[in-house]
């Protein structure tokens, strides 16, 4: 027993990783304090009583000899009311009170609680003493913000008899606010519980994804959706726009709950995201998007362990909520430069590289956090259903797919969304590449598409992407002989591609209108395209010319269906659609 108090003594100091010894009886992920300053740490390595410890703060300074104490508790995450709106670094520390209390250069060792103590949160219960109760039960509810409502559930490992529980009022996060009794005893139940994060929370049963996570991008929703409870990949060079996407994504999917990790590329990438995310309004509601959305911002000039941690600490508050029965997305922007924090790592801790100088177990660290996805049935005597959909950016270096990360990333996630520096080159947006692209979710959510929005979704998805695979063919005979040398048959078809490519796969994510196409509308655009397309073809086939179909004055109607508004589309677009008809008509005429 007094090994374990003893305190242990740094011996060597590479880095971000610190060696010590004396340390006997320590268990490995625990969180230890190291020097005098007490900076926070985590043991990655145990050999007999010398561990090794990641630190997640600047180590310049630290000399051999100094202590290294240990807390016996692993890097754990609080989870309680008052998660929501907060941003936090890569260990949850939040940020902004950070730097109210020691400036814009964090000072080292600082303690500030990731949950406010003080803060009082109304709690309604919503079980009476002698109420039988299972771990993931909800013991009582508290308005978190006005779009959130927090259900305090009973923690893993706790099941019994409801011996108390609080009457409603208002209560900090570590009153009691239940006792349980157990076979084991009484338990004392607060809204402030905790996780390690490098543990997956537990569920009952994974379930096959079969609703579609609805983004308003039309490249996503309608060429390559992700379901909800989904993985996805956005790889792509230098400024093709993986964080443009990521942000339209957490604006817009129709998740109840977004976690954002953010490992800043550029120095000043992650302050923009800071500046930025407070001000997003939630389209949904009016309210402030961070009403329902956790920031994890890693800036460049903090250490990388940090950063490698990050990740963990977004999943795990995505899997606390998916516990409350929520549809939760977690976008993480860039996964490279958590790798590179691996590699780092790795490389101090002289283990063997793997390839390009990453460690051997990448891979698999990789599957980890994207095997936390998922559409499960969460823990509880209640049938409930709650998910995490995982959406990573990777940013491979000169945006060459070829590299480990995102080759292994993409051996593990069902949607590949390819961005494409020649796309953004052109300024085609989003730069997504529809022929490199995929999604292995269409037939999980094609009934969801053809029983709420129409029962053509997924001919005329199969019909576009033939368009434009049939363009891309054509490409070849034009780069000799030029479109005019082509059957009118081809020009037809390259004028229905053109549109397709043009005025349903662009989408400006600055437009206030085009920002976000509604499921419905999406349909219907590539319903009057493909449309379009058929009476072009049948006009060829009768003898019309090409040109004067392409010289129609409804020609470029179909342009602006995208900005036609949201809310009130359908009689436009009748009007849109008849007009071309009609004109069409009037051609065959001569
Ligand atoms: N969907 C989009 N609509 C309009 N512009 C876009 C879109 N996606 C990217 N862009 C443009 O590309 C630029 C770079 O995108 P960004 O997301 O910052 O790239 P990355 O994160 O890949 O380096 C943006 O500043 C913007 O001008
Ligand atoms: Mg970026």
């Amino acid at each position: 027993m007094d090994e374990v108090e003893e305190i242990g003594t740094i011996i060597k100091i590479a880095g971000p990783v610190v060696v010590a010894d004396r340390m006997r009886g320590a268990k490995m992920y625990d969180v230890v304090r190291v020097g005098k300053e007490r900076l926070i740490g985590e043991i990655i390595e145990l050999k007999e009583d010398t561990v090794t410890v990641q630190v997640y703060e600047e180590t310049t300074g630290l000399v051999p000899g100094e202590p290294v104490d240990r807390t016996g508790i692993p890097l754990s995450v609080e989870l309680a009311p008052g998660l929501m709106g907060q941003i936090y670094d890569g260990i949850q520390r939040p940020l902004p009170l950070i730097k109210e209390a020691t400036g814009d250069f964090i000072a080292r060792g600082v303690e500030i609680p990731a949950v406010n103590r003080e803060k009082m949160w109304h709690f309604t219960p919503s079980v009476a003493p002698g109420t039988k109760v299972q771990p993931g039960d909800i013991l009582g509810i508290v308005p978190e913000t006005p779009v959130v409502e927090h259900r305090i559930m009973v923690p893993w490992g706790v099941e019994g008899e409801v011996a108390e529980i609080a009457a409603e009022g208002d209560y900090k996060v570590e009153d009691v606010i239940a006792k349980i009794n157990t076979s084991s005893g009484v338990k004392e139940i607060a809204m402030l519980q905790r996780w390690p994060v490098r543990m997956e929370r537990h569920f009952k049963k994974k379930l096959d994804p079969k609703f579609p996570l609805i983004t308003g991008q039309r490249i996503f929703d309608a060429f390559f959706p992700i379901s909800k409870g989904g993985t996805a990949a956005i790889p792509g060079g230098f400024g093709t726009g993986k964080t443009v996407m990521q942000h339209q994504l957490a604006k817009w999917c129709d998740a109840d709950i977004i976690v954002y990790v953010g490992c800043g590329e550029r120095g000043n990438e992650m302050t923009d995201v800071l500046r930025e995310f407070p001000k997003l309004e939630d389209p949904r509601t009016g309210e402030p998007l961070m009403n329902r959305t956790v920031l994890i911002a890693n800036t460049s000039n903090m250490p990388v362990a940090a950063r490698e941690a990050s990740v963990y600490t977004g999943i795990t508050l995505a899997e606390y909520y998916r516990d409350m029965g929520y549809d939760v997305a977690l976008m993480a922007d860039s996964t490279s430069r958590w790798a590179e924090a691996m590699r780092e790592i790795s490389g101090r801790l002289e283990e063997m590289p793997g390839e390009e100088g990453y460690p051997a177990y990448l891979a698999s660290r990789l599957a980890q956090f994207y095997e936390r996805a998922g559409i499960v049935e969460v823990i509880g005597s209640e049938e409930k259903l709650g998910s995490i959909t995982v959406v990573g950016a990777v940013s491979p270096p000169g945006g060459d797919f070829s590299e480990p990360v995102t080759q292994n990333t993409l051996r593990i996630v069902k949607v590949f969304w390819a961005l494409d520096a020649d796309l953004a080159d052109r300024r085609h947006f989003p730069s997504i590449n529809w022929l490199r692209s995929y999604s292995l979710y269409v037939d999980h959510v094609k009934d969801w598409w053809q029983k709420d929005i129409g029962g053509e979704w997924l001919n005329m998805r199969r019909k576009s992407m033939q368009l434009l695979q049939k363009e891309n063919e054509l490409q070849e005979i034009i780069q000799l002989v030029g479109p005019d040398a082509l059957p009118p048959k081809e020009q037809a078809v390259l004028e229905g591609a053109r549109a397709i490519r043009e005025d349903f796969l662009q989408q400006n994510a600055f437009h206030d209108i085009d920002t976000y196409c509604p499921a419905k509308k999406q349909y219907e655009m590539m319903r009057i395209m493909l449309n379009y397309y058929d009476l072009l073809d049948d006009a060829v086939e009768t003898g019309v010319q090409m040109e004067k179909l392409k010289g129609m004055k409804t020609r470029e109607s179909i342009g602006r269906m995208a900005t036609v508004p949201n809310d009130n589309f359908e009689g436009p677009f009748t009007k849109i659609e008849e007009n071309i008809k009609n004109e069409i008509a009037s051609l065959g005429g001569d």
